[in-house]
């Protein structure tokens, strides 16, 4: 016999959307859920030795979603991402093409501060790789932008190199959906490397593009 799915009636003529799984609403209550089972992540090294989880700041609306390395010492006492000269220069970066950093949606590899800003290692992007694929499943942006060589291992592997990859178009899937990524520099590196900024414009100039392109308010 024919199986058939039972699809409430009141559905059936309504000219109301039938509710998607990220609208507004579920967006809020998904993100709630998710900072909720990192504040309670066990054996973790970096939560131990951290004042504050840095969960994310901005739009959780907008297309645009930036992900970083980890917090550092400010953003671990404010429990804020980018708060602190990287922050600054980052907020300096999106002005340059035009975007206010509110209007985009920021979050890191790792959410704990790992000690004396050392890089997080392999074991910590692995540990933290499930939460952040979920948080960006549930921002669903068009747009993600990997901040520096962390952010960009932690989708394309440790054997690539920030050199080759920055300021390319790549398509990462998560969850059986695809999403548009760049690899660009970090604001940190900037400050140290600043002969390196002229890469970095070209790159922002090029994300300028997409955005325009795919009409993208922000
Ligand atoms: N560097 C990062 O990668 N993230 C922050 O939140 C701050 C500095």
């Amino acid at each position: 016999m024919q199986k058939i799915n039972f699809i409430k009636s009141k559905y059936i003529f309504s000219n109301k959307p039938i509710k998607r799984l990220n609208n507004v609403k579920n967006k809020t209550e998904l993100l709630k859920k998710l900072k909720l089972k990192i504040e309670n992540v066990e054996n973790c090294e970096l939560k131990k030795n951290a004042k504050n989880l840095v969960f994310s700041s901005g739009d959780h609306n907008s297309s645009l979603m930036l992900v970083g390395e980890g917090p550092g010492q400010r953003e671990d006492e404010m429990g804020i991402p980018f708060v602190g000269d990287a922050g600054k220069l980052l907020d300096k970066m999106l002005k340059a093409i035009n975007i206010d950093r509110n209007k985009t949606y920021v979050t890191n590899v790792v959410n704990y501060r790992p000690p004396n800003n050392r890089k997080p290692n392999q074991s910590e992007i692995n540990f933290y790789s499930p939460f952040l694929m979920e948080h960006i499943s549930i921002i669903n942006p068009k747009i993600i932008i990997l901040l520096g060589s962390c952010a960009m291992e932690t989708f394309f592997g440790d054997k690539t190199k920030i050199s080759n990859m920055r300021g390319h178009w790549k398509n990462i899937i998560i969850n059986n959906r695809s999403y548009l990524a760049m690899v660009t520099f970090h604001p940190a590196y900037l400050l140290r490397q600043a002969d390196q900024k002229k890469k970095s414009w070209i790159d922002l100039k090029e994300i300028k593009k997409k955005i325009n392109e795919f009409k993208i308010s922000i």
